[in-house]
């Protein structure tokens, strides 16, 4: 049996309540936009540089790594020049390492290709590594005006709540369908990045995920079909959520005089290309980390155990544990690091930060052969 009342708004409904909403959601956030330090001025580079550290990341963490990052590569030339390592080391504990990597190589082309600047196009744009339809959106609607939209997360949890879209938001087809809604607005716009800021504004501020919208202080809430029916605090509906894959790892803090040792990480893979302490599969016990170690011909002078830690990853969650070792030599084919590196020169990432935090008393008790104690 036909229902009476078609389950979601037809296409035309979609766009139109879109369209209506545009300039209320464009009027407050040119009165309530915070003053972050990419919007200064429209700068492509800056924008580009801003939205990558951002996809996965909060803004409070993004911040002081913006500064940093803007300070020390002002522009595409300068991030092209640098070597990836001390890159990676600006990105440390920003985590999703790829992102630096494809930005300095983004970077290398346009000094190749576009005399030091980003191509001042969508397309252009959307050719450099890394930047996907979103990243380039961004960058072309933001600093040029184009009328081409950039959704990600945010954007469709505000839209499936506006449009009271119970469809799964995972699903590419429910992304194409917002996209070219939005696009057929921004069309009719003279600021469509200003329309794309605050919509990815309105989904930070007012339309948090994990059922906490507040409603009474958005600017669509008349509009929003979501509220209308009381859906909001239950949407989006984001498909089902594959549970995470648990992965034991010993980690070996191997201390060797003042050094502590650091593998370089294999270029495939979670954290792929970074610095790191040696970890093995599987939850060792001290005894059988000892007898590894030992595997290498040296000596072990001491051994005690250096605390559990979790990381989660996307799809992996590393369950951690630490064992502390003093050898006599240091073991082949790793790299021997001062403490003082470990915060200077090698990129190590926060899964590591527990062990990160007792290799920095690496060359305490060097003579006596015991560790420190600050577990
Ligand atoms: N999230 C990603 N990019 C953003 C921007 N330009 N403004 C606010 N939130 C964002």
């Amino acid at each position: 049996m036909m229902s009476e009342k078609p389950e979601l708004p037809e296409i035309g409904e979609k766009e139109t309540g879109l369209a209506q909403a545009a300039p209320l959601l464009i009027g407050w956030f040119k009165k309530n936009a915070r003053p972050l330090p990419w919007r200064m001025d429209r700068d492509p580079y800056r924008i580009l540089v801003s939205e990558t550290m951002l996809q996965q990341t909060r803004i409070e963490t993004v911040l002081p790594y913006f500064e940093r990052f803007l300070s020390d590569y002002p522009d595409p030339a300068h991030l092209a020049a640098a070597p990836e390592d001390e890159v990676l080391k600006h990105w440390e504990g920003l985590g999703y390492y790829s992102r630096a990597r494809h930005l300095r190589e983004a970077a290398r082309q346009c000094v190749e290709k576009y005399g030091g600047k980003l191509p001042g196009s969508y397309a252009g744009l959307r050719a450099l590594p890394g930047l996907g339809e979103y990243t380039a959106g961004a960058v072309a609607s933001l600093a040029y005006g184009e009328p081409v939209s950039a959704v990600d997360g945010n954007v469709l949890r505000v839209l499936s709540r506006f449009w009271n879209d119970e469809r799964d938001i995972s699903r590419s087809a429910v992304k194409k369908e917002a996209r070219s809604r939005i696009e057929a607005v921004l069309r009719t716009l003279d600021e469509p990045g200003v329309f794309n800021e605050a919509l990815m504004e309105l989904g930070e501020v007012r339309c948090l995920p994990n059922g906490r919208p507040q409603c009474l202080r958005c600017p669509l809430n008349g509009l929003c079909l979501a509220r209308q029916a009381g859906t909001e605090a239950d949407l989006p509906n984001r498909g089902e959520i594959k549970p995470r894959r648990k992965e034991a790892k010993t980690v070996l803090l191997l201390f060797c005089g003042e050094k502590v040792a650091l593998e370089k990480r294999p270029d495939r893979g979670l954290l792929a290309g970074l610095y790191g302490f040696p970890m093995l599969d599987g939850a060792l016990s001290l005894f059988d980390a000892a007898e590894w170690v030992r595997s290498f011909g040296v000596r072990v002078l001491s051994a005690e155990p250096a605390g559990e830690a979790v990381h989660v990853f996307t799809h992996v969650e590393w369950a951690m544990r630490g064992c502390r070792f003093r050898t006599d030599r240091p073991l082949p084919g790793l790299i021997y690091a001062e403490a003082d590196e470990l915060a200077t020169k090698y990129a190590l990432p926060s899964a590591f930060r527990l062990y990160r935090a007792q290799a920095k008393d690496s060359g305490k008790d060097k003579q006596n052969g015991k560790m420190g104690s600050d577990q």
